[in-house]
């Protein structure tokens, strides 16, 4: 007997990361963290998406998080979290 499996393997998944260092802490990268897992449960794609944490980037100068979306860098701020999930991170989400 043969199984199919349909969907997407971990290969295929979006990889999430988020600078965890003391400066990105100081400017929030806890809150922004929560905000994307709790958008993640929000819309059902927690099968889509593989959050890791890293360490300092050497882009402390910048405001807001250093993250990473497979391998496009972004800065975000706490306030500015929820908008980016849904303009970066769900269209792309969709999108495959
Ligand atoms: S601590 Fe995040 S880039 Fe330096």
């Amino acid at each position: 007997m043969w199984i199919i499996y349909k969907g997407r393997g971990m290969n295929d998944m979006i990889t999430i990361s988020v600078c965890v260092g003391t400066s990105c802490h100081l400017n929030g990268s806890y809150n922004v963290l929560q905000i994307f897992q709790q958008l993640t449960e929000q819309y059902s794609i927690h099968d889509q998406i593989d959050f890791k944490a890293c360490f300092c980037r050497k882009e402390c100068q910048n405001h807001g998080v250093s993250i990473s979306i497979d391998k496009d860098n972004f800065r975000v701020t706490s306030e500015e979290a929820d908008a980016f999930f849904k303009k970066e991170i769900l269209k792309k989400c969709n999108n495959q």
